[in-house]
This record gives C-alpha cells, sequence and structure tokens, in this order.
C-alpha cells in the first residue's frame, strides 16, 4: 500500500497527524532527528492506533540519509512536511538557525521527492504570513505583509518554494496555514511538550495552574479590543490533524483546480486571552495565577480565519470547541505529572 511520509512525527502537530492517517487507512511512516521531539510520542500512538510507526532518526539538512530513508521506502505516495523549528523569539534571536534548518529541510525534502517523483505535497504553514492583517477575519487571498519575525519569514518563504516546485512538475501541493494550535488528543496519551520555558498560551496555562510554573503574564490589556487582549484563533491540535488527512484524499482523488492550493485552518472565532483564561479556569475548576504584563514585541492585536474554503472544499468540519481544547490540554498535563511521579517514585 503506497506510504505517506510525514517529516516532524514525533512532535505536537506531526504526531497526532499519524493518528489521523492511521485510523484512515494510510500506512505512514517518520523522519524526525528527535532534537525537539520525543520516540515517546511512538508509544503514545500505538497504544491509540494499535500500530506502529517507524521513525527514521535523520536530520533533514542532511541530504544522503534523507535520501537514503526514500530509497528504502520505495512507494512514498504523498509527503506531510512538519518538521520546522517554530518559536518566533528564538528565531529573532538566532535567524540563520531558522533559515539554514527550516528551509534546508525542505529543499532536500523537495529534492527527494522529485528524485522518487512523489506525486503529492502538504506543507505545514502558518497564519502568522499574514502578518498584521489590514482586516479580519483573514481569507486565504488576504495579502501577506512582512514578516513579523524570522520564522515567519521561514514559512513565507517555504510557501513560495512549494509552489514554484509544483507548478511545473505534474504533482500537486497543498499550503494549510494553521491558526493557533492547542490542546491534545483526548486520550491524554500524546500531546504539546515544549522544551523549555513555555512561549505560548496554553501550555504556559497549563503549566502555570499544575504548579510548574509560579505565575504567568498577560501580555498587553490596553488592546483596543472588547476586553484589552489580543484576539487569536484557537484550534484543536485533532482538527488539524484531520485536516491534513483531508487535503491528502483531496489530492489523490484529483479534486484540486491549481497545482499549489492554500488553506486556512482556524475556527473562525476570536477569542481574547483573557476569555481562554476564564474558560481554562470554568474547566480545570482551578483559579489561575497571572498578571497582566506590558505588550509582547511582534504580537499582532487581532486575527482570525476565515475558514470557508476548507470547509467547502476539504469537507473539512470543526469538532472541538473552546470548552474541549482547555479540556483536552488540562488532562495532558495531568497525565505528564503523573507519568513524572511514577518515575520519580520507581
Ligand atoms: C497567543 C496570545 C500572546 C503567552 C505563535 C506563532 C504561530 C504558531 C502559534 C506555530 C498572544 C498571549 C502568550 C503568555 C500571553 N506557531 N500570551 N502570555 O504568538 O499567536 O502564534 O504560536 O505553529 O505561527 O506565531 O501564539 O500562544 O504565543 O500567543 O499573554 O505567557 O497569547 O501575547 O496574544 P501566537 P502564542
Amino acid at each position: 500500500m503506497a506510504t505517506i511520509l510525514v517529516s516532524g512525527g514525533c512532535g505536537y502537530i506531526g504526531s497526532h497527524t499519524l493518528v489521523d492517517l492511521l485510523e484512515n487507512g494510510f500506512d505512514v511512516i517518520s523522519i524526525d532527528d528527535l532534537s525537539r521531539s520525543s520516540e515517546y510520542a511512538l508509544a503514545g500512538i500505538e497504544k491509540i492506533t494499535g500500530k506502529k510507526v517507524k521513525n527514521y532518526k535523520v536530520d533533514l539538512k542532511n541530504f544522503d540519509e534523507t535520501l537514503a530513508v526514500f530509497q528504502e521506502n520505495d512507494s512514498i505516495a504523498g509527503i506531510i512536511h512538519f518538521a520546522a523549528y517554530k518559536a518566533v523569539g528564538e528565531s529573532v534571536e538566532e535567524p540563520l538557525l531558522y533559515y539554514e534548518n527550516n528551509l534546508f529541510s525542505l529543499i532536500n525534502l523537495l529534492k527527494c521527492a522529485a528524485e522518487f517523483d512523489v506525486p503529492h505535497f502538504v506543507f505545514s504553514s502558518s497564519c502568522t504570513v499574514y502578518g498584521n492583517p489590514a482586516s479580519i477575519p483573514v481569507t486565504e487571498s488576504t495579502p501577506m505583509q512582512p514578516a513579523e519575525s524570522p520564522y515567519g519569514a521561514t514559512k513565507q518563504m517555504g510557501e513560495t518554494i512549494v509552489r514554484d516546485m509544483f507548478s511545473n512538475n505534474g504533482g500537486a501541493a497543498i499550503l494549510l496555514r494553521y491558526f493557533n494550535p492547542v490542546g491534545a488528543h483526548p486520550s491524554a496519551l500524546i500531546g504539546e511538550t515544549p522544551l523549555g520555558k513555555p512561549q505560548n498560551l496554553v501550555p504556559a496555562i497549563t503549566q502555570t495552574a499544575i504548579g510548574k510554573l509560579p505565575t504567568m503574564k498577560v501580555f498587553g490589556n490596553d488592546y483596543p479590543t472588547r476586553d484589552g487582549s489580543c484576539i487569536r484563533d484557537y484550534i484543536h491540535v485533532c482538527d488539524i490533524a484531520h485536516a491534513h488527512t483531508l487535503a491528502l484524499q483531496y489530492l489523490q482523488a484529483n479534486k484540486y483546480t491549481e497545482n499549489c492550493e492554500v488553506f486556512n485552518l482556524g475556527t473562525g472565532n476570536g477569542i481574547t486571552v483573557l476569555e481562554a483564561i476564564r474558560m481554562f479556569e470554568e474547566v480545570s475548576g482551578r483559579s489561575l495565577a497571572y498578571s497582566m504584563g506590558a505588550r509582547r514585541p511582534g504580537d499582532v492585536m487581532a486575527i482570525y480565519a476565515n475558514n470557508e474554503k476548507a470547509v467547502q472544499q476539504l469537507g473539512w468540519s470543526i469538532r472541538y470547541d473552546l470548552k474541549e481544547m482547555m479540556r483536552t490540554a488540562w488532562n495532558w498535563e495531568l497525565a505528564i505529572k503523573e507519568t513524572e511521579e511514577k518515575v520519580k517514585n520507581n
């Protein structure tokens, strides 16, 4: 059976997508150098699906090692490319680390795809390509603004590289622009495992609530929004994952009208930071220790998606609401604590 190669399969969105692909009958392999992830995710995937996933511990910046994976798996029917660094702040401090890692990895993967005539490619992009949008909600034709960070620039450049690659090689690609992926698989067997102090809102909330962090800051409550805090489009990671399965099926069914199509993956609902915190408190029954802080450089005031194109063309639907996003994120944090305590006591 044709195999789907998932790069970054041990990461947050990659692991959830492997589960969804397996549950929809695909054969999969993963390439993940484990520099920012762990093979622990593969154990969770096996518990959820009953299936083992082979991960090649390969640095995609090494072309020969990457090519060897294709030589060993000659029936790769599609690629989903997640593997990339994604910390906005780190990218500002170390731009070359981001340009080298995110772009060299992508280019090597595309060179292998060309050598082995892999017809379908799904690229993990981000709403960050819109920068600070002139109007919201954003549609796929909302003009890109200059990237707010080198991380965002690698996503914009990555889209251009994929588009140029598939414009005349007979294959087809899809660019998926995620808004803010949050939450965890309902089983609490896989989830987000930020390295070090969490930069993103939801892991900062759950780690504060569980006591790993003494408190957290709300970055700005003086924005011209309904409660002064920033607005984002939080979307459950399982809804993001399923969109990748639908994107592959769309490509394999030849439903595409252009060789490179773009889809926004958001709920279409703009939620403020304070509303997200309040929902977490309602779901967890915990009162969160937070304080108001200064605005974070690079933050946009508000962004959320018009997701009609993905809904109508991919047949995508949103299955998890904000309550479920917070509940699954909290259950995952509780599961991590339980595992850490078991390890400590053994
Ligand atoms: C959300 C809101 C913060 C932490 C980035 C990338 C995007 C995607 C998701 C990869 C903002 C506020 C946060 C905290 C806070 N990355 N916040 N206190 O910046 O919207 O998006 O991560 O896929 O591409 O750009 O996400 O979760 O960092 O912030 O007040 O401790 O929460 O100011 O308003 P962001 P985020």
